[in-house]
């Protein structure tokens, strides 16, 4: 049965772990990178999805720090499916702007450009941002983040009684985006895996054990359904929730 989304609830932002492409291939007697090339097919239905949908931010985590880690020739799979996959069209087609999140002066100097040139060419859509992770962790991105407060404040440009949350937020290179309400983890591990620590502090958490090349639209429904079904309470109680949403 198809859910019913309340399309006035629907996240801002959603945040996606896209994780089995692996076992999906390896189920089937194929190399890993053929689960790879099947996600990205995934990456263009949800992508479209999320756009009709009305979301605004769509954050894929699509290759992290500890990814370099992998066999060489998966690594280089990886970069070159990056390199072949950003077309134009699709971003044109669904008005998406493109950006990408990262320590990218690790990524070949060839995909750095196309990256580039992706972002230049999608910059004014805007129906919706869709963001990739790339070369990236968010323990990556919090130390990064530590450096420049700590530059601005050798400098004498900051005090350290000005530093607050938002200084902290406003350092991030996702500094862009607000925080995801919704995480979805694809792939049936039960982790967060170096991702989005910061500003997942209080977003709902989603995990199926779908493997990402067969996750569908259906299945983005359900988890949307599932966050839609939850009580955000920010730590107040359910009552003073209630009244909350009463006199609203
Ligand atoms: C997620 O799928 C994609 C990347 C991490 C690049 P995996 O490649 O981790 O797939 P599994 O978890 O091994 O099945
Ligand atoms: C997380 O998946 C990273 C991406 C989806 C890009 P992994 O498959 O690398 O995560 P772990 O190693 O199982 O935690
Ligand atoms: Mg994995």
């Amino acid at each position: 049965m198809a859910e019913e989304l309340d399309m006035k609830r629907i996240p801002e932002h959603i945040a996606i772990i896209m994780d089995g492409n692996g076992r999906w291939a390896t189920e089937r007697n194929k190399p890993r990178s053929y689960g790879h090339q099947a996600g990205v097919d995934t990456v263009r239905r949800i992508t479209s999805e999320c756009t009709r949908l009305g979301v605004k931010f769509l954050t894929l985590y699509t290759f992290s720090t500890e990814n370099w880690n992998r066999p060489s020739d998966e690594v280089a799979a990886l970069m070159g499916l990056v390199l072949t996959s950003l077309e134009d069209e699709i971003f044109m087609k669904n008005n998406v702007r493109f950006q990408v999140v990262g320590d990218i002066k690790r990524l070949p100097e060839a995909v750095q450009q196309k990256l580039q040139e992706t972002m230049e060419h999608t910059a004014k859509n805007y129906a919706m941002t869709m963001v990739i992770a790339l070369s990236y962790s968010a323990r990556w991105e919090m130390t990064e983040a530590t450096k420049s407060i700590a530059k601005k404040v050798a400098e004498g440009v900051l005090s350290i009684d000005e530093i607050d949350e938002s200084t902290i937020s406003k350092h991030l290179c996702t500094n862009f985006m607000p925080d995801p309400e919704l995480l979805i983890r694809t792939g049936g591990e039960l982790r967060i895996s170096n991702y989005l620590l910061w500003q997942l502090a209080y977003s709902e958490l989603y995990f199926c054990n779908t493997y990402w090349p067969d996750f569908m639209e259906a299945d983005l429904h359900k988890a949307i359904a599932d966050y839609q079904s939850r009580q955000r309470r920010f730590g107040k109680t359910e009552k003073q929730v209630e009244l909350e949403q009463e006199n609203k």
